[in-house]
């Protein structure tokens, strides 16, 4: 699919709007190219200098990234500046991490290389391990505004392997029964990063985010279910990594439907499995998502930056 300025997202699936965009694709300058990578979930976006956009390439590429979802710029090559200035185009950046101190001299770009087993261990805890990669999760769920979304940079790339899923947590939520759905929509989760992030905290003495310091991760609690604040759409809003239960719910009925809900969100269907280049950027929502990392790379070298956009209390 080729998107043009007249166009719009060139996202839509509805045939008058295809008619349309292919109508305005015989006379009007291609803005970009956009190569969908699943059924549900991801996009590659070609033919873009991410450190040059303009204001209508900038809300095409969010028109793109807000119906795929996760959007791959392959090619780009950013310094951490170059990173961090392609991020304040589309929202403001956190501080890198709650509680993993950013780059120096860079706090809002967190860098994990996944070669340094123990600093992977301390900062992931029973989510990631070297050789298993990092499990399914959201990021930063357990504080009260989890993330916009995230984007990262690929730095070094293992010869093989180091993948990311993606799972589409829209498509999800809509794969359900209509009762299973209505129940969803009563309940609330707690999110808690203390089992993974309390150990990297003693350790740094205090966390900070939002500009707001602190000395421990008290819990936050979100819909199970959130609306999406700029397409209005539903999603699943649980993941493994953070959410320890339904607030509502007795703990082994909490236990019972998370398991059911962790297996059901990342089915094939509804997910995307992306191999990187060195350059590649990729900028995923991380209101409707979850993503995990492929832990199939032995101890081949992998580095990875990313800068953290910050977002709104779920509802
Ligand atoms: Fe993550």
């Amino acid at each position: 699919m080729t998107l043009t300025a007249d166009t719009g997202t060139g996202a839509g699936t509805d045939t008058a709007g295809q008619e349309q965009a292919a109508a305005a694709t015989a006379v009007a300058e291609p803005l970009f190219e956009i190569v969908p990578l699943s059924g549900n979930i991801g996009a590659e976006i070609r033919g873009l200098d991410v450190r040059a956009l303009d204001e209508r390439e900038v809300a095409a590429v969010r028109a793109a990234w807000l119906h795929y979802k996760v959007v791959f710029f392959p090619g780009q090559h950013l310094t951490p500046a170059e990173h961090l200035a392609f991020a304040r185009r589309f929202g403001e950046p956190t501080e890198g991490h709650p509680v993993i101190p950013g780059l120096d001299g860079q706090p809002e770009v967190f860098e994990i290389d996944y070669s340094k087993a123990r600093e992977l261990a301390a900062a992931y805890g029973r989510v990631g391990t070297v050789s298993r990669g990092l499990d399914w999760h959201t990021d930063v769920t357990f504080v009260k505004r989890p993330p916009l979304g995230s984007i990262l940079r690929a730095v070094v790339v293992p010869p093989a392997g180091g993948d990311t899923l993606f799972s589409n947590q829209e498509a999800a939520f809509a794969a359900l029964s209509p009762a299973l759905q209505e129940f969803l929509g009563t309940l609330t989760a707690v999110h808690n990063g203390e089992a993974q992030f309390k150990g990297i905290l003693d350790l740094v003495g205090e966390g900070r985010w939002e500009g707001e310091t602190f000395v421990r991760l008290e819990p936050a609690t979100h819909p199970v279910v959130r609306t999406h604040p700029e397409t209005g759409k539903k999603s699943l809003f649980v993941n493994p990594g953070f959410t320890s239960h339904i607030a509502e719910l007795d703990r082994a009925e909490s236990d019972a439907l998370l398991a059911f809900l962790y297996q059901h969100s990342v089915r094939p269907e509804f997910t995307v499995r992306y191999h990187w280049q060195e350059g590649t950027i990729g900028f995923w929502d991380n209101r409707a998502t979850q993503h995990a990392v492929a832990g199939d790379f032995g101890d081949a070298h992998r580095v990875i930056q990313r800068v953290t956009l910050r977002g709104d209390e779920p509802r």
